[in-house]
């Protein structure tokens, strides 16, 4: 498998009144095409940190980050934005979309502002609703943002995070908003996407959504303490059962 993410030594430092948090210290792992990778670790332990960091949304301090061959030291701002909007997608716990635009016009607009396909404005249309359908909320395309479940707003995040095709997708917390119904949903779509080809690495506090992962990284005090590979022979029930001992074992 080629690798698609490759971190060395990543280092990230925050400054606060001159005093200095080590929020990420000495960081090295790598993400192949296709993976599934979940981030877990206890809260303020620099999870968002990393995954802001390694998808190039906030600077590094040192170390390396690459993405797909590409070293992102190398690379400035526009180039950076670029590379987030056409080979990355994202979704927050907090759904960030636009309040004045409806649902499809908030997931198309990264398709509207890229010119990775140069697609006209019906074709991006129809890609949009082709997602919907996917994701089975179609029937909200020309709601306003507060007309929705928090499930259906969170896959509507989902489609806006696919309307790139990126390469890989960075996920905090999908489902930290969702009871288990909607969680399970938006996890069973992820891993369509997954299987589909595309990499995820999410961050997660729920041991029943990184079962559903392919390898789990631990991490406290901006380190990875250890890490996991989920058999994905095993029932959905035995995964969390094992996930959920060594779990135990990292101090969860
Ligand atoms: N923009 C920032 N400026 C300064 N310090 C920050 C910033 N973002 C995060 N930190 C600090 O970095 C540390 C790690 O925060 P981070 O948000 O990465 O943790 P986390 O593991 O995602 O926690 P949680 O599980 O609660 O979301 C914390 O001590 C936090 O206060
Ligand atoms: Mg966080």
């Amino acid at each position: 498998m080629n690798t698609i993410l490759e971190v060395n030594d990543l280092c990230k430092t925050y400054i606060i009144n001159k005093r200095q948090n080590n929020v990420l210290r000495n960081v090295n792992f790598s993400i192949s095409k296709g993976e599934m990778v979940a981030v877990m670790g206890p809260s303020g332990s620099g999870k968002s940190t990393l995954l802001y960091t390694v998808s190039g949304m906030d600077k590094m301090t040192s170390g390396s980050v690459k993405f797909c061959g590409s070293d992102l030291a190398d690379m400035n701002e526009n180039q950076l934005a670029k590379m987030r909007l056409d080979d990355m997608g994202f979704i927050f716990q907090q759904m960030y979309m636009m309040k004045n635009l409806s649902i499809i016009d908030n997931i198309i607009l990264p398709a509207v502002k890229s010119d990775k396909k140069k697609s006209s404005r019906k074709n991006i249309m129809k890609r949009g609703r082709d997602l919907m359908h996917r994701l089975g909320i179609s029937d909200i395309a020309e709601n306003d943002i507060n007309e929705v479940s928090g499930g259906q707003l969170q896959r509507a995040c989902i489609c806006r995070s696919m309307i790139n095709s990126p390469d890989m997708i960075f996920a905090d917390e999908p489902t930290g908003a969702l009871n288990r119904n909607s969680s399970d949903e938006v996890m069973d779509e992820l891993n369509k996407l997954n299987n589909d080809g595309t990499t995820i690495m999410l961050v997660t506090h729920d041991a029943k959504v990184a079962a559903k992962c392919t390898r789990v990284l631990y991490i406290v005090d901006g380190n990875i303490r250890g890490e996991y590979n989920i058999n994905k022979e095993h029932s959905l029930h035995e995964r969390e059962r094992s996930l959920n001992n060594w779990l135990l074992e990292m101090g969860w």
